[in-house]
């Protein structure tokens, strides 16, 4: 497949990351809707510059783009220093990027099982760097098939004609492919249950406008991007009959975090009554962190707020505060849609029982790849 934007058959998701002639390809989206170009990433310096810089983004995808990013790093060196050094200093160069997302440490965390389970096998580094390849792209393709699952099961909670809101972007450039919130409206839409979407612009960085609006349109899917700030006025005016976002990292008790905003999204939704969904795969729940207090949330420059495409705002010197994710509490949440079906509270029972699942169906059907 050629890395040329729109390249892509219909039949499979679009997809932001390939890996093609032996290196990582990303679209660069902090170009889009303008320009679609992809960038070479062949070493990790150029990998960790694209998810700080946002050129890649959204939690599954960061997971991926890091778990090629491994290949990347290794390849760059395959017989210089120490194979385990060099893992551990390309590991830790990706995991430091951005600190919010957990499918970034939970890709890079299976990574490095993958690689010690390969050494423990006395393989060279080559046979070790294939077998790292060949679980940087079944994880690839699990992220899709998983977004699949969210996506049928996040239609069965959807009406015919609904009106609904989106935050950021949580679609096919912020995965694998296929989108976890972006999914499930994409499936709903399918069964002709979507009437409209209304796409938040989400500032600073404008994820919503930008990227959420690039996608609908390619989905052919109505919809009308509205500052950030319309919310509380639609939901009042009875515009809106569901929400559904993704999320970056979710708490054991149900607290999820998700860009900045997403809390005044929830709070409004509550206020008026209305479903609020949560769309994830289990990769960003983190059952080691108890509760949204525990999440760490990143902050990023104040030139983010103060500049617009390129252009100062604010006055000279002026200071910002760029919080770039907010934790929306398990008790405003109506439910989290998952690849092992719908969760609702009490977050922490159906959490585990997630898991519990998950973990079964693991026993039964064992991954090559990841042995
Ligand atoms: O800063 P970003 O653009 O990486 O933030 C992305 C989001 O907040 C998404 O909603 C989240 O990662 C879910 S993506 C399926």
């Amino acid at each position: 497949m050629s890395p040329q934007a729109g390249s892509t058959p219909s039949s499979e998701p679009f997809s932001p990351i390939r890996w093609q002639d032996g290196t990582l390809y990303l679209l660069d989206q902090t170009l889009l809707p303008a320009e679609e170009t992809w960038i070479r990433c062949d070493t990790t310096d150029l990998v960790a510059d694209a998810i700080y810089r946002l050129a890649v983004r959204g939690a599954p995808a960061i997971g991926v783009a890091a778990g090629y990013g491994l290949v990347v790093g290794l390849q760059e060196e395959p017989s210089g220093e120490d194979l385990a050094q060099r893992f551990g200093a390309v590991s830790a160069q990706l995991r430091a990027t951005r600190p919010t997302a957990v499918n970034l440490a939970w890709a890079l965390d299976r990574g490095q099982g993958v690689f010690e389970r390969a050494q423990a096998q006395d393989l060279g580094p080559q046979e070790v760097i294939q077998r790292l390849l060949k679980w940087a792209e079944q994880l690839h393709r699990d992220d899709i098939a998983t977004n699949l699952e969210i996506g049928k099961n996040g239609a069965t909670l959807f009406a015919e004609g609904d009106r609904v809101l989106t935050h950021c972007n949580a679609g096919t450039l912020a995965t694998a492919g296929y989108g976890t919130a972006i999914g499930v409206i994409q499936s709903s839409w399918e069964e002709g249950k979507v009437g409209q979407v209304w796409v938040d612009e989400t500032r600073p960085l404008l994820q919503g406008a930008r990227l959420t609006a690039w996608e609908l349109k390619r989905l052919g899917i109505p919809f009308r991007v509205v500052t950030d700030s319309s919310a509380g006025a639609l939901m009042s005016r009875g515009m809106v009959d569901r929400i559904v976002v993704g999320a970056d990292r979710i708490a054991a008790n149900g607290d999820a975090a998700n860009k900045i905003g997403t809390y005044t999204v929830a709070v409004l939704a509550h206020r008026h009554d209305i479903p609020f969904y949560v769309a994830a795969p289990l990769s960003t729940i983190d059952l080691g962190t108890a509760t949204g207090d525990d999440i760490p949330i990143e902050e990023r420059e104040a030139a983010e707020i103060t500049r617009v495409l390129g252009t100062t705002i604010a006055p000279d010197g002026a200071d910002a505060l760029n919080l770039a994710f907010d934790v929306t509490p398990a008790e405003l949440i109506t439910a989290i849609i998952t690849e092992k079906g719908v969760l609702k509270a009490p977050f922490g029972d159906s959490i585990h029982r997630a898991f519990e699942s998950s973990r079964k169906e693991r026993r039964l059907t064992p991954r090559a790849q990841e042995s």
